[in-house]
């Protein structure tokens, strides 16, 4: 365990003393390798495709979370229109096997709480050659598991892998305007709006709008 994840732990479990939603300060530990230990059988590190059906098992269970008990809506998934995970799991095996220089790629990396995946973060690349230096985020945590700390510790470290990826400058991402803890999340580790999308999303008959933000890693490279 280096210095650096002792200190997430340490916020970490300082978070779980506080009330949800005054999780830890930024964290800024710097490490590229993706994973994280972030003590109390808690751990961030890479999927690799022996996860991919506890990945999918893990979406379809967030997605029903969206927009209920008090939780934000974050899903662009109506109660008829759920994840389709079959296509989704031969889409997401495709994606992490392609090498960063190749359009289509993505890298998941899962939160574990002992031997369960209670939350995911998401970079993948565009369709295009021309698009190689932007990735776009995505990221989600079981209701039960937010609230203390975990998901900025997620984003650091999604962050951090990012930063240390010469091919890439950007990261990208969209957040419904109504998603108050993520859109805080994301403008506490240094994210900017770029731009609003009015109704991109309609979702059992709300009108989302759609924030778009996005991160420039060449400010964290100096
Ligand atoms: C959004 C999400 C990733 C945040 O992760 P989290 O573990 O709950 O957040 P953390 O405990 O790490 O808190 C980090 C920051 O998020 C913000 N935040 C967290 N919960 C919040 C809440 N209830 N209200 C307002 N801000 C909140 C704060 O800025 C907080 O910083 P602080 O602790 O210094 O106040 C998580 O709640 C989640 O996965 N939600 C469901 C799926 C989702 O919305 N995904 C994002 C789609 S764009």
């Amino acid at each position: 365990m280096t210095d650096d994840e002792t200190s997430d732990a340490r916020r970490v479990r300082a978070a779980r003393e506080m009330p949800a939603g005054h999780g830890p300060p930024t964290t800024s530990a710097g490490d590229a390798s993706g994973v994280r230990d972030l003590g109390d059988g808690l751990l961030i590190r890479p999927l690799t495709v022996e996860d991919v059906d506890l990945r999918l098992a893990h979406v379809q269970a967030l997605v029903p979370e969206s927009g209920r008990d008090g939780t934000p809506l974050f899903a662009p998934y109506g109660r008829d229109d759920p994840y389709p995970v079959d296509t989704a799991r031969a889409s997401t095996l495709e994606r992490w096997t392609r090498s960063l220089d190749v359009p289509r790629w993505g890298r998941s990396w899962g939160v574990f709480d002992g031997d369960a995946l209670v939350g995911d973060g998401e970079l993948h690349g565009g369709d295009l050659r021309s698009l190689l230096h932007r990735t776009t985020l995505g990221m989600g945590l079981r209701r039960s598991h937010c609230g203390r700390g975990l998901g900025r510790a997620l984003l650091t470290t999604l962050v951090d892998w990012a930063v240390a990826q010469p091919i890439l400058d950007w990261i990208d991402l969209g957040v419904f305007e109504g998603n108050a803890p993520a859109r805080a999340l994301y403008r506490a580790l240094g994210f900017v709006e770029t731009g609003r999308a009015v109704d991109r999303f309609r979702v059992d008959g709300a009108h989302v709008t759609d924030i778009s933000m996005t991160l420039d890693l060449r400010a964290r490279r100096a």
